[in-house]
C-alpha cells in the first residue's frame, strides 16, 4: 500500500505554546496543554507515486505553491528519509473549517499529514513517534495526534511530544468559536516564535507558565470550569501581552474580539460560566459546560462583527480512514 488517508482535529491550548528553546527543531519554550476539537476536521490523503516529477500538494481543491507547498515537502522528505522511500508523493487535504485564521488549522494539518504519509511510506508508528513527527512540521500539531486533552512538556528531541491526561470522554467540554474574521493572517506563527524573545514580558510569562499549567491539570482532573477558565483566560492574555510587546509587535485583535472577549466577560457576571481564549488570530475560542453551549451561542452570535460561530466538544486523536479524497 502506498497511499493512506488520516483525519486529524485541530486542538485549542488552555496554556499555549509560545516562543521556541529549538527553532529548528520546534522544542518549546515551555510546556501547553490542550483539547482536540471533534467539530473540525482535517482530512488529508498522501499516495507515493512512481514516475511523478515532483511533489503536488492540494489542499481545500486548490494547487499550492510557495512557503505553503515547501513546509509539505520538507515533512514528506522527514517521512521519506525514516522509511527508505524515493517516490514524490500526491496530497490532498481538506479542511472543513477557514484556515490560517487563529483556529489552529496548522495542528489538524500536520497531524493528518504526519499520519497519512508514514502509513504511506509504509511506516507504522505508535503514537508517540507519531506525535514528535508531527511535531517537527509544527509543534502544536504534536498535540493533535493523542485523543482528547494532551499535554506537551518539551523535553529534548527524542522524547518531546504530547501525551493523553484525559480521554475526550472525561469531561464535555465545549469550545464556542466566535469568527470575526475569515482571512488569512498576515504574520504566521512560525515568525511569531521567534519574535517573543524580543518582548520584556516573554520571561514573566515563562515563569508564570509552571503555576498555571499545575492549576489547569488540576482542574481537568476535578472538571473545575472556574478554575480551568481563570488560567486559560490569563495566559491567552499574557500570550497576547508577549505578541504585543514583540518589536516588531503583533496585534491580531479586532474591534469585534474585544467585544467577544467583553460579552463573554459581563455573560459570567450574569451567570453564563465561559471563558475565553485566542491562539494566533483575531477570532474567539470560548470554553464552557456543555448545558450552557445553546446559551452562549445565542449570545455570541448577535454580537456586531461575528461573522459565525462554530462549536466542539473534545475530540479524538488523530486516525485512518478507509476513503481517500482521490
Ligand atoms: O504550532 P505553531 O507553531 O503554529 O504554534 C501555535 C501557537 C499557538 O496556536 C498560538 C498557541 C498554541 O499553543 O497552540
Amino acid at each position: 500500500m502506498n497511499k493512506a488517508t488520516a483525519v486529524a482535529n485541530p486542538n485549542i491550548a488552555f496554556i499555549k505554546y509560545w516562543g521556541k528553546a529549538d527553532e529548528a527543531l520546534n522544542l518549546p519554550a515551555n510546556p501547553s496543554l490542550s483539547m482536540n476539537l471533534a467539530g473540525l476536521t482535517t482530512v488529508t490523503t498522501v499516495e507515493f507515486r512512481p514516475g511523478q516529477p515532483s511533489d503536488a500538494v492540494t489542499i481545500d481543491g486548490q494547487l499550492v505553491a510557495g512557503e505553503a507547498r515547501e513546509r509539505v515537502v520538507t515533512h514528506l522528505d522527514r517521512v521519506r528519509e525514516m522509511a527508505g522511500v524515493e517516490q514524490r508523493a500526491w496530497v490532498a487535504s481538506r479542511n472543513d473549517f477557514p484556515a490560517g485564521t487563529g483556529l489552529a488549522s496548522s495542528s489538524s494539518a500536520f497531524a493528518a499529514l504526519s499520519l497519512a504519509a508514514s502509513r504511506a511510506a509504509g511506516l507504522t508508528l505508535d503514537e508517540a513517534a507519531l506525535s514528535r513527527l508531527a511535531r517537527l512540521a509544527s509543534g502544536s500539531a504534536c498535540r493533535s495526534v493523542p485523543g482528547g486533552f494532551a499535554l506537551w512538556e518539551g523535553g529534548a528531541d527524542g522524547d518531546s511530544y504530547a501525551r493523553q491526561v484525559a480521554p475526550p470522554s472525561h469531561w464535555a467540554l465545549v469550545d464556542v468559536m466566535a469568527v470575526v474574521s475569515r482571512e488569512h493572517k498576515g504574520v504566521g506563527s512560525q515568525a511569531g516564535h521567534a519574535l517573543a524573545p524580543t518582548s520584556l514580558f516573554h520571561a514573566a510569562r515563562l515563569a508564570a507558565v509552571p503555576e498555571l499549567l499545575a492549576t489547569v491539570r488540576a482542574a481537568i482532573g476535578a472538571r473545575d470550569l472556574a478554575a480551568l477558565g481563570q488560567a486559560t483566560e490569563i495566559d491567552a492574555l499574557a500570550m497576547h501581552g508577549v505578541m504585543m510587546t514583540s518589536r516588531s509587535p503583533l496585534l491580531y485583535w479586532l474591534p469585534a474580539t474585544l467585544v467577544v472577549m467583553q460579552a463573554v466577560r459581563s455573560g459570567r457576571q450574569g451567570g453564563l460560566a465561559a471563558y475565553f481564549t485566542l491562539d494566533a488570530g483575531p477570532n474567539v475560542h470560548c470554553i464552557c459546560a456543555a448545558e450552557d453551549a445553546g446559551r452562549l451561542v445565542e449570545r455570541l452570535r448577535n454580537l456586531p462583527g461575528v461573522l459565525d460561530v462554530l462549536v466542539s466538544g473534545p475530540g479524538a486523536g488523530v486516525r485512518l480512514v478507509d476513503y481517500h479524497l482521490f
